[in-house]
Order: C-alpha cells, then structure tokens, then sequence
C-alpha cells in the first residue's frame, strides 16, 4: 500500500461516528501516581496485568477506535501471551505510540516549557511501525497565567510539533497533534481562551509551513475552561468557548478534533463533550482521547487485583460507552446510574 493510501486508511478507522481514543499511554512516573491513588505499586508487571484488562474489555472496540500506547507496552505481551497490539487489533482497535520524550524548561522563558524527542525519531517511528503502531501522539504543554505561555514558547513547541507530524506522515504514521493548555491556575474561562486560540493559530501556521497534510491527521486540544482554582463553568459555557475558538483557527481540512480530559472529573469530561455534539453539525468529527476520564473508575475497580477484572472491565465499557454516546449528543446524566 503507498503511504498515502496507509495514512487514509488508517484515519478512517480512527474517525468513526460514535468512537473515540483511550490514552493509555502514562509514562512509568505518571502511571506510578495513577496506581498510587488506588494503593498499587507500580512494576512492569502490574502495568501489564492492568493494561492486559482494559484493552480485552468485551465491546471495548464498538466505542474505542484506537489506542495510545507507551513505548514499554508496545514491547509488551498481554495475559493472554500475545502482543498488546495484536490484542488491541483483535478488538478492531488501532494501536498507537506516544513517541514525545516529555517535556522540559524552555530555556530563557522562565515558566515555559518545551517538549523533547525529535533527535532519532525518524528511527524509532520505522520501529513502532514494525512492532504495529499505526497512529502516534504528541504533546506539548503550555502553561497559563497572565504573562504566559510567551511568544517564544507557543512558536517552539508549534515547530516541534509540525517537525513531529511531518516526520510521522513520511512513514505513514497518522499523527495526533496534541496542544495542551494546562487548566492548572485561577485563570478565567476568557483568558484560556485567549491562550489557546493564540496556541492552536500557530500550530496550524508551523503544520502549514512543515507541508502537514491535514486530512491525514488528529488535533488533540483541551476543551477551554477556566483553572482549576476557579469556579467550574457549565457544560454550555465549556461548549460555546471551545467551539468559537476551534472554528475560528481549525481548517475544515481536518477530520477530527479528539479532545484531552486535563483533569476533568470522568462526569464532566463526558458532559462537556455532549454538549459540544449537541449543537449541530461542525467541520470536523469531535469526539474524545481521554486518558483519567476514561480510565479513573476502572483503576478504583481494579486495586491491584487481577480477581477484580470483571469489575475493571465493566467501569471500563461503562465510559466508553457513555463518550460514545456524548460523540452524538445522545449522553444523558441518568444514563450514569
Ligand atoms: P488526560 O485525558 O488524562 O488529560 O490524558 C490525555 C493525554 O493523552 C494527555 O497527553
């Protein structure tokens, strides 16, 4: 197949109606805090066992279209002694690859910061593309107050990201383009969506420069809220903020909007993202690639215990089901109990 036409095919399994992505792809840090919340030390086994439970969820296919997978998972085999990807796969989930190295101080920009791992990237995607990866994901992260993310920060990391998506479609790896504006702060609802416009306005500008083909790829946004140290805004307000600033800075070019959870409770993550699909038909499909949203309840199921699993998958499909329907503004709160 050319790469042209791998890229194709491989969107149009990922943009579904009705489907959307599981982040599963915590660093070993991350993940560690994750376990810590529910009393789990975290070994590479445990990891295994967990993720082994998720991904072979029964019908976890009917709501998740793909999957975002650490680079320690990729190389993993499930329970069943398979690869994770052949299990994802067997789902008729794609298997993804976070490939960024995390993010660091952006030097001479007190605040900022900037996301590593271009050097060698080339190399390592034509490996993840042989273990099965067939989408990746990159993220960058701005930070917000009144004075930041800077100039020189929200032009870095639009520049990486573009090398990044551009390196990733060469090979015929579909790239999630992942622009995270943090809600950590008392920022208001109207300052967050200032940053990200400003944000994803020159992301587009470096993916243009970088000669990204937007048909072929995702845009990963946070949904615009105010901080975390403020008081929350209602389903609607989220809903209107974000879809103005989307439709003023992202081509119609562009299939597919899936957004990030950043700490939303998995209710609210689920809410929001149906009242976006309840307001008529957009450019692009708007669905979700939570990481916590989605998998919060599952890991409270879980506690370490394979004996668990049932419990694990059933917290599991319930989110995946409820982001499913909120994909269609057919999410109702009492669909929760
Ligand atoms: P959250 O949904 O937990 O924000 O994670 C999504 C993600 O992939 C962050 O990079």
């Amino acid at each position: 197949m050319s790469i042209e036409n791998e890229l194709r095919s491989t969107i149009q399994k990922l943009v579904q109606p009705g489907r959307g992505i599981l982040a599963a792809d915590e660093s070993n840090p991350t993940i560690a805090k994750r376990f810590n919340a529910v009393g789990v030390e975290s070994t590479e086994d445990k990891r295994r066992e967990y993720r082994s439970l998720i991904f072979s969820t029964p019908g976890l296919g009917d709501f998740v279209s793909g999957v975002i997978l650490f680079e320690e998972t990729l190389g993993q085999n499930s329970l069943d002694n398979g690869p994770m990807a052949k299990l994802l796969e067997s789902q008729g989930i794609v298997p993804g690859i976070k490939v960024d190295k995390g993010k660091k101080p952006l030097i001479n920009a007190p605040g900022d910061e900037i996301t590593y791992g271009l050097d060698g990237l080339d190399d390592r995607l034509k490996t993840y593309k042989t273990q099965g990866a067939r989408f990746a994901k990159w993220r960058s992260v701005y930070n917000i107050s009144d004075a930041l993310p800077s100039r020189a920060a929200i032009e870095a990391n639009a520049e990486v990201l573009a090398r990044y998506a551009a390196l990733c479609q060469a090979i015929g790896i579909v790239p999630i383009v992942e622009p995270e504006v943090l809600m950590d702060g008392d920022h208001t609802i109207e300052r967050s969506a200032h940053v990200n416009e400003a944000v994803i306005t020159e992301v587009f500008n470096a993916l243009g420069r970088h000669r990204v083909h937007l048909e072929t790829m995702i845009l990963k946004p946070s949904m615009v809220t105010p901080g975390s140290g403020c008081a929350k805004a209602s389903a609607d307000e989220v809903a209107e903020a974000t879809l103005r600033v989307l439709r003023r800075v992202v081509p119609a070019a562009v299939p597919g909007i899936n957004f990030l959870s950043g700490g939303q409770t998995p209710e609210e993550a689920t809410l929001n993202l149906n009242a976006m699909n309840s307001r008529g038909p957009q450019p692009w499909s708007l669905s979700f690639s939570y990481g916590r949203a989605l998998q919060e309840p599952a890991q409270k199921a879980w506690a370490g215990k394979l004996d668990n699993g049932n419990a694990v998958q059933n917290a599991m499909l319930k989110r995946a089901r409820l982001n499913g329907a909120a994909c269609s503004g057919e999410y109702k709160a009492a669909m929760e109990d």
